[in-house]
């Protein structure tokens, strides 16, 4: 199983903003994000970020949305949603189960930081906005640990935001 992160953070380092908005995110940007899931049929995200975003990026259409929860009462009417109640390592039994091979990370924070403690990511594609916040939600949440990433590729998109490629570990 392969996991591609893909945040959209600021210099300096957070996915959102103190009122928890990320509207600054360039179309260019969410294109390439999309394509991405299309690709790989499958987007995993913390329960906060999905019910923000319900009905509007999530769920999101022509892949399935795991929902990242510790409430083991949460379940879904609609079969391109999956809630997994656990940790990472539960996200991973439930992408193998459905024959999934290769999967989104899109965040937020607190679930970036679970993949990354559990060591699970094995690309980053990274965003970054020419933009400094000041404070809001931290790009890997309460996660203090380090990951090591190998440079690949780097993009320079519309508006100053480049797109750096790495692999994990
Ligand atoms: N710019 C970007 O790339 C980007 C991408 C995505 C999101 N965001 C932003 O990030 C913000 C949300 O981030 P966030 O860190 O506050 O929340 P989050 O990561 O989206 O979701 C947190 C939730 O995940 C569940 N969770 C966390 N740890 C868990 C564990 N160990 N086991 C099981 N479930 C666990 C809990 O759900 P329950 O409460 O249901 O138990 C928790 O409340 C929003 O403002 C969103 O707009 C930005």
């Amino acid at each position: 199983m392969k996991i591609i992160w893909y945040p959209a953070v600021s210099l300096d380092g957070y996915i959102a903003d103190d009122q928890g908005q990320s509207d600054w995110v360039t179309s260019d940007d969410a294109g390439m994000f999309d394509d991405l899931v299309q690709q790989s049929k499958a987007v995993i995200v913390g329960r906060k970020t999905f019910d923000q975003f319900k009905g509007e990026l999530y769920p999101v259409t022509g892949a399935t949305t795991y929902v990242i929860t510790n409430n083991t009462k949460r379940a879904s009417d609609d079969p391109a949603v999956v809630y997994v109640a656990g940790g990472a390592l539960e996200v991973m039994r439930s992408l193998s189960a459905d024959g999934r091979t290769q999967a989104v990370l899109s965040g937020g924070g607190e679930i970036n930081g679970l993949f990354a403690a559990a060591n699970l990511i094995d690309e980053a594609w990274v965003s970054v906005y020419p933009l400094i916040l000041g404070s809001g939600t931290k790009l890997m949440g309460s996660y203090a640990g380090r990951l090591r990433l190998s440079f690949r590729q780097g993009y320079a998109l519309p508006h100053g935001v480049v797109h750096n490629r790495y692999d994990v570990g």
